[in-house]
């Protein structure tokens, strides 16, 4: 499509703009999703330029190509703002382990786990990293995904690390998909690191002086994230690691709470962090320090699903303090094999118990504000980059309900078409 040509999405049942404040929503303001009738979106180059009656908008661009909706819903294109796309092989073996009761961060300890994606990822190719990555963002894409982070974090050598993000950076050019890149460095401490008496601290000065300034230099990442976790890294090497990361231009996030409480979600409003992700264990201190922040809560239901733990983050008491929840896959070899967005709407209403509407701006406006792109997408509006979908349901609440069912008919992200 030249720049000139304008393209008009209309005769649509609903259309799901999520319109209002370029911010993250909070409160009540997640209940309204501005579902409208009737109304199309023109996106002319890499923006929408208007969202309209149909009429309206046939009215100013007579000469519009027209994609035709077919009733169905057409919507911002989903957000997947926490993901670990670039990895090797499947771990089969932990998920069935973890069936006959061993946890999660035993089989860590045992040198599976994260270690055993580690041991994988460098002994690949840059070439098969990023052959096996496309798939993956081809089928988020199928279901109406179009904005995607991505974390390195297998690699956990400086090299393997600046591997795994120029993979990402590759995947980014390569396009459609809006690609937003994450050091994840501090997932783990290698095992070589673990064997050393000096080990951990080693691993996090390679860190803060070797990995962190060598992505900075490459600007490879836009953030930096931390497993803080007890058992992986605590709250005092997480200050300083995202602390360094900062001083070298990355905005941070964290993994945050995810199995225990270890003052994570505190530390994450402390260092004013974009988000603060999983949270399944936070504390009410925790919830009192996020509401009182300008940090997003990313929970990621599919994670606790998976690992079979029968719990799930505290949403609706997260929501009533007035924090701000956005919804992720959490794409990754151990605890979230889940490359369908749509089914994490599903479990956010079923598991989480947010309304469709929250589940909706879960996923696109505040998963946007959680990448600090609330401006640029997760909205249909003017001056929005043209990230949408059409999917093939006459109601937005079908994307939760039809649970593992494939709506997505289109997706489009900065106005081009994903082939899907
Ligand atoms: O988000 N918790 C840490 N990282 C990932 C899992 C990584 C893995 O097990 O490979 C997560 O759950
Ligand atoms: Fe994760």
């Amino acid at each position: 499509m030249s720049d000139g040509t304008v393209t008009l999405f209309v005769n649509a049942a609903q259309t799901v703009t999520c319109a209002g404040p370029a911010r993250a929503r909070r409160d009540t303001e997640m209940q309204d999703a501005a579902v409208q009738a009737g109304v199309g979106v023109a996106v002319q180059g890499e923006r929408i330029v208007a969202v309209d009656h149909d009429a309206a908008l046939r009215g100013r661009y007579p000469d519009a190509v027209e994609i035709d909706c077919d009733r169905g819903v057409l919507a911002p294109g989903f957000v997947d703002s926490h993901t670990h796309t670039v990895f090797g092989r499947a771990r089969y073996e932990e998920h069935e382990l973890r069936a006959t009761g061993v946890p999660y961060l035993e089989i860590a300890r045992r040198g599976g786990g994260i270690h055993a994606s580690v041991r994988d990822l460098r002994a690949r190719s840059d070439d098969e990293l990023y052959s096996v990555a496309v798939p993956r963002l081809r089928a988020l894409a199928a279901g109406g995904v179009t904005t995607v982070e991505i974390k390195s974090g297998y690699g956990l050598t400086v090299h393997d690390e600046l591997r795994s993000l120029r993979v990402i950076a590759r995947l980014a050019d390569a396009g459609p998909l809006n690609i937003v890149p994450t050091c994840l460095g501090a997932h783990e401490v290698p095992l070589e690191y673990r064997e050393r008496p000096d080990g951990r601290a080693a691993w996090i000065d390679c860190l803060t002086n070797e990995l962190y300034p060598a992505v900075a230099a490459e600007r490879l990442a836009r953030f930096a994230d931390v497993f803080c976790e007890p058992g992986v890294f605590t709250v005092p090497e997480t200050r300083r690691l995202l602390t360094a990361a900062r001083s070298h231009g990355m905005d941070l996030k964290l993994h945050a709470d995810e199995l225990h409480d270890g003052g994570a979600a505190m530390l994450a409003a402390e260092l004013g962090a974009v988000s603060a992700d999983h949270l399944a264990a936070i504390s009410p201190e925790g919830i009192a320090a996020l509401a009182a922040s300008s940090t997003v809560a990313t929970l990621l239901p599919a994670t606790m699903l998976f690992l079979g733990t029968g719990r799930q983050a505290p949403a609706r008491a997260m929501i009533d303090a007035g924090i701000a929840i956005a919804v992720a896959t959490d794409l990754n070899p151990g605890t979230s094999p889940l490359q369908s967005f749509p089914l994490v709407l599903t479990l956010a209403v079923s598991q989480l118990r947010l309304s469709a509407a929250e589940a909706w701006i879960a996923g696109t406006v505040n998963g946007a504000a959680a990448l600090g792109l609330a401006g640029e997408t997760g909205q249909l509006r003017q001056g929005f980059r043209a990230d949408l979908a059409v999917h093939a349901a006459d109601d937005f609440r079908a994307l939760p309900y039809w649970f593992g069912e494939r709506l997505c008919r289109v997706a489009w992200a900065r106005g081009r078409a994903c082939h899907l």
